[in-house]
């Protein structure tokens, strides 16, 4: 009865009004390539943060707040022809026939399930502000990565609100989807224009199609997967534990092959051809980071837990914790490679964003191991293409030091928490007692070590976690090389 109800509702009308919760790192770049591909619609990108709303609309398309390569040049094409960004929510909601809503969902801090189930606050909030605002019949799609069961408390805000404004002829009536986003960062224009496959769960059958019609502009129907919404929901939480889980087992091995003589170059390169393991994400790194894997593990952690199965949320919980010992493990071996002590030494820090060809330090494994070594009275000075001071600052919880590198005295290097940040690789460098590769951003890999070599402070150590450095070229001006994995010396 209730579907036969919406299936009203939704005949016969086209969805021309597009409105997206949430200008971050998923509803930015995925609102500009719709846009980019439906020039028939309206796109809208709304949020919270002034602040936000403004960058976006900077003048210079080059200096929106996320760097993502292509998404300047989209944003060029679309903005302000059928893209816009606004703090208006009111307005859009109302005017939209389909909301996607793409906000963020941190791990809770306190509370029940805290340090494992997401914060659902700001999904609330953004079905509230729906149920309040939304006019006539609207299809509510969740993006960003939510634990399963999500929809059905965006279900149950925009159900009460619908009983409270029944009397209202223009009150809203939904129909709730998931559209899990599998965008990675730093290739997230490719991958939405070309996706493995788009995935939608749903009830009703009428909103499903409007949507894979949206898609459908350019996602050929075959690769369009239509489910219902608990499989999707948990399908997205699982892809991405299946790949965290992959780089834990590939970074568990590298410790046995530094152990034993083998390269994991070597080993990742023949497992991966076999065809039923792939050669894709075996890497081995820093550790895994970014904003989805730990907190959708975590998020299958509980959900296992709720349901009464401890087996399956240790299993899981595994692959977190392997990443964390990581991380660790490459602070300590640095501290044993120095002498066992990093007490006023400085240590060039080249990358902090979790991956290259992006911004985003969220769970980087750059934190923790940076956090590790300024505990062990190191002082370091970091380098990244893309990642301010400011957000350095954030994440390590700490100032940096503004003063000049030679006027900090040897006492001041020696307390922890001491960092500066550096314009360029080679005032990294100038007197370090080590370089650390800990994100693969080309020009690393590009680093002309019989240049620099001299300007660091000997006996010198690079330690490549990202295994983009050539080890002849270190080793031959001069340097101690240690890169991941590599028990071949
Ligand atoms: C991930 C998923 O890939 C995407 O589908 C999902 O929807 C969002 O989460 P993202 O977090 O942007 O995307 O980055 P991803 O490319 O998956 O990398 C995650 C982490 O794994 C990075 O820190 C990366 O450096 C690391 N990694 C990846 C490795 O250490 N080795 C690899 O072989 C691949
Ligand atoms: P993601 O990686 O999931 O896109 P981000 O943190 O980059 O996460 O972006 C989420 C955005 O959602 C932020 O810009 C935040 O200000 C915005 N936001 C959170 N809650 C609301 C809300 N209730 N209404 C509008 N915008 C919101």
């Amino acid at each position: 009865m209730k579907n036969l109800f919406k299936y009203k509702n939704l005949m016969g009308k086209k969805i021309k009004n597009i409105c997206c919760i949430g200008a971050g790192y998923v509803g930015g770049p995925t609102m500009a390539v719709i846009a980019y591909k439906c020039p028939h619609l309206n796109v809208n990108v709304i949020d919270i943060s002034e602040e936000r709303i403004k960058s976006w609309n900077n003048k210079n398309a080059d200096e929106i707040p996320i760097y993502e390569p292509g998404l300047s040049e989209l944003i060029k094409k679309c903005r302000g022809k059928n893209l816009f960004f606004s703090n208006d929510i009111k307005k859009h909601i109302a005017e939209a026939d389909m909301i996607f809503i793409s906000v963020n969902t941190p791990t809770k801090t306190k509370g029940i399930g805290a340090g494992k189930a997401s914060d659902l606050k700001w999904v609330e909030s953004s079905a509230r502000q729906i149920a309040m605002h939304a006019n006539g019949f609207t299809i509510v799609v969740e993006k960003s990565t939510l634990p399963v069961k999500t929809a059905e408390v965006i279900k149950s805000i925009l159900d009460a609100a619908q009983e409270n404004y029944q009397n209202k002829s223009n009150s809203g009536k939904f129909s709730v989807l998931s559209n899990p986003e599998f965008l990675s960062e730093g290739t997230a224009i490719n991958d939405l224009i070309n996706p493995d496959r788009v995935l939608i769960g749903g009830e009703d059958e009428d909103s499903i199609e409007a949507l894979s019609q949206i898609y459908n502009n350019w996602v050929p129907k075959e690769k369009i997967l239509k489910t219902n919404i608990w499989s999707s929901e948990l399908a997205k939480l699982t892809s991405n534990a299946f790949l965290a889980q992959r780089i834990s087992s590939i970074n568990s091995i590298s410790a046995l092959c530094e152990a034993t003589g083998a390269d994991i170059r070597e080993v990742s390169r023949a497992i991966g051809s076999d065809s039923r393991i792939g050669s894709k994400f075996l890497e081995s790194g820093p550790g895994f980071g970014g904003s989805c894997f730990k907190k959708d593990i975590l998020n299958l952690v509980y959900l296992s837990e709720y349901f009464g199965l401890p087996e399956v949320a240790s299993f899981w919980n595994e692959v977190v914790k392997i990443n964390t010992w990581h991380q660790h493990r490459i602070a300590e071996l640095i501290t044993k490679k120095l002498f066992g002590t990093l007490s006023a030494k400085k240590i060039a820090i080249l990358g902090f964003s979790f991956k290259s060809n992006t911004n985003d330090t969220r769970e980087s494994a750059a934190i923790q191991i940076c956090k590790d070594l300024m505990d062990e009275g190191a002082f370091l000075c970091i380098h990244d293409p893309k990642v301010s001071k400011g957000q350095i600052a954030k994440d390590l919880n700490c100032e940096p030091k503004n003063n000049n590198l030679e006027s900090i005295t040897i006492q001041e290097k020696a307390y922890s928490g001491v960092w500066q940040s550096a314009i360029d690789i080679k005032t990294a460098l100038k007197n370090a007692d080590a370089a650390v590769i800990l994100t693969e951003w080309e020009e690393y890999s590009q680093i002309n070590w019989y240049q620099l070599a001299n300007t660091m402070r000997s006996p010198a150590w690079v330690f490549d976690s990202r295994s983009i450095i050539n080890r002849k070229n270190v080793v031959d001006a001069g340097l101690n090389f240690w890169r991941v994995g590599d028990g071949v010396t």
